[in-house]
């Protein structure tokens, strides 16, 4: 056995000479690693009698004791020494540019339903809101279209599966469901659009499962044709930021209004180029008319005192028209490299509200 004291004055030394974080490590390895000095006497211990064994054993664990401890404070002692000269060397250059940020865009749904608020909000109308998932009534009976009505045809519905009592709820196929719960929980007079989503069962070039409506209802005792007119001509000219769009009023039939009828704009079609504003063809927008008197009894509204207009578009469609976007399914795709070219700079006032605010 090696002269422990001696080993142990030498170590320590060693220890205490060690300049860096590294240098303390490897005499850490040397002395009590695997195979370090220490630590292969300690294996020797096994050739001793039993006697000699334990004292041997208790002088070299005092010694490794003393060399763990020296080695862990001269590990302390260097690590801030360490930090220290990396704090004083360390400066964060705060002339150097910043990283550009990624920024999102707004999908163009969004920034249509900001634009078609803003403009409807001018006029005085709030935003009314309903659920995704329609009872029956809500979403036909109370809109004039009794269970064998033909126009539930026309509605391609979802249904959900059938609930004990025999109900069966439905997506909401249209807005209209939200006239019936405004009126059905505020009294008049009543001044509202209803954005939101809808759903059909029907998936084509044209055609999402999913897509988005805007209803809108007036109901007082005084608006007339005149007035859902006029109101949906302004419309139509501060959506399409065209002065003089020409705009048609075509009869049509729904079974919640009375009289009915469908808004067309002027267009043309030369080349395959469709140009909004000018032409000679038309192209449907919307469908509106006079509130049905049956749809205002549904809802406990008195139809020989009260009457309005109502109206409802599809929002990919005005959206597509407006910003030129071909194809319906692309809005559904999740492509960021669609959105990075159709999508909005986000907080940016709409169009609208840009020239009116202070
Ligand atoms: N609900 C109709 C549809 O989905 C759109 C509509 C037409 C709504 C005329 C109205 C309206 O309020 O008056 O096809």
């Amino acid at each position: 056995m090696e002269n422990l004291d001696q080993l142990r004055e030498e170590l320590l030394a060693s220890v205490t000479a060690a300049d860096s974080l590294d240098a303390l490590d490897a005499i850490r390895v040397s002395a009590l690693g695997r195979k370090g000095r220490v630590t292969e006497m300690m294996k020797g211990l096994g050739g001793l009698d039993p006697e000699q064994r334990r004292e041997a054993g208790q002088a070299l664990n005092a010694v490794k004791t003393a060399v763990a401890d020296a080695i862990d404070a001269r590990h302390g002692g260097l690590a801030d020494a360490a930090l220290d000269a990396e704090l004083a060397a360390d400066r964060i250059d705060i002339t150097l540019p910043a990283r550009p940020e990624s920024e999102g865009r707004l999908h163009p749904i969004s920034q249509t339903f900001d634009e078609i608020i803003a403009i409807f909000g001018e006029m005085g109308f709030s935003v009314a809101e309903g659920p995704d998932i329609e009872d029956d009534f809500h979403n036909f009976t109370a809109l004039n279209i009794p269970p064998e009505h033909p126009a539930r045809q026309m509605h391609d519905t979802f249904y959900l599966p059938e609930k004990p009592d025999g109900e069966r709820l439905v997506l909401r196929t249209h807005t209209s469901p939200v006239q019936i719960r405004t009126m059905q929980n505020n009294p008049p007079p009543l001044r509202i659009i209803a954005p939101g989503r809808t759903y059909r069962c029907d998936s084509d070039m044209t055609h999402t499962p999913m897509f988005h409506q805007v209803e809108g209802l007036i109901v007082d005792e005084t608006t007339h044709m005149g007035h859902l007119k006029g109101c949906l001509i302004e419309f139509c000219r501060a959506y399409f930021e065209i002065d003089d769009v020409p705009v048609r009023f075509r009869p049509s039939y729904f079974p919640f209004t009375e009289p009915s009828a469908e808004v067309d704009i002027g267009c043309s079609r030369k080349g395959g180029e469709l140009k909004i504003g000018a032409g000679d063809d038309w192209l449907e927008i919307l469908g509106c008319g006079m509130v049905h008197p049956k749809v205002l009894a549904a809802c406990g509204v008195d139809p020989d005192k009260y009457q309005g207009f109502a109206f409802g578009m599809g929002i990919e469609r005005i959206a597509m028209l407006k910003y030129g976007i071909p194809d319906l399914r692309t809005f559904f795709d999740a492509d960021m490299r669609w959105l990075r070219h159709y999508g909005f700079v986000p907080l940016e006032v709409p169009t609208l509200l840009r020239g009116l605010t202070p």
